[in-house]
């Protein structure tokens, strides 16, 4: 069961903000998440064919920006394992100090449907008011199971964009903006 308010469930999820060296440690576990949910279809900046090694690629360049303070990775684990992350990038235009956005929220097929992506959330929205944002935005692909999370956890919709991305295999998609006031 799911408790609202900790980052622990009784399936013993954790929630991490991952240091630096954490982060190198996890690289390959954190690639595996992103490798098998674009393997699943998802629509987060890949197109198949898609290899660990270039999901890997992708997650040594987010690892550069956390260490330099420019973004933060949060990851997700059961009974120990990686099986999920997001990221909230912290450096935007001087102009907007106080906005972060959420990027890359991603849970392994294997660990979805128990809440997993619900802590990260709640988890990535406190660390984002601890940095001293007090506004976030995102988007997502409209209809998806992402967007449904968003609008329960209290985002604001701001419209859709019609034919905005593509699935992997090369199908347009919609995609919604959301924000949130922190
Ligand atoms: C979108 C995504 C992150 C959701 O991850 P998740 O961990 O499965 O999310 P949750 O478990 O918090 O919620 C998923 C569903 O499980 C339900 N759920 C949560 N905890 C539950 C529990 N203990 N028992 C039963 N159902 C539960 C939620 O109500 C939700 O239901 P819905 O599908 O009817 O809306 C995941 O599907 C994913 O990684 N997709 C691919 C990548 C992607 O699209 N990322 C978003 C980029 S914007």
């Amino acid at each position: 069961m799911v408790r609202d308010s900790g980052a622990t469930v009784a399936e013993q999820i954790e929630i991490r903000r991952l240091s630096p060296p954490e982060l190198r440690e996890q690289l390959d576990a954190l690639a595996a998440v992103l490798h098998d949910c674009v393997a699943g279809g998802a629509s987060v900046s890949y197109m198949e064919p898609f290899s660990h090694q270039e999901a890997l690629t992708a997650f040594e360049g987010f690892a550069a920006e956390a260490e330099q303070g420019r973004r933060l990775i949060l990851a997700a684990f059961a009974d120990g394992e990686l099986v999920g992350t997001v990221q909230v990038i912290l450096a935007l235009p001087p102009n907007q100090p106080h906005r972060g956005e959420i990027a890359k929220l991603l849970v392994h097929r294997s660990a979805r449907g128990r809440g997993v992506a619900r802590l990260l959330m709640e988890r990535a929205e406190a660390e984002a008011r601890a940095e001293g944002k007090t506004l976030l935005v995102l988007d997502a692909v409209t209809g998806g199971d992402a967007a449904r999370l968003y609008d329960r956890l209290g985002w604001t919709t701001v419209g859709v964009i019609p034919n905005y991305a593509l699935y992997p295999d090369g199908r347009p998609c919609d995609t919604t903006y959301f924000w949130k006031a922190l």
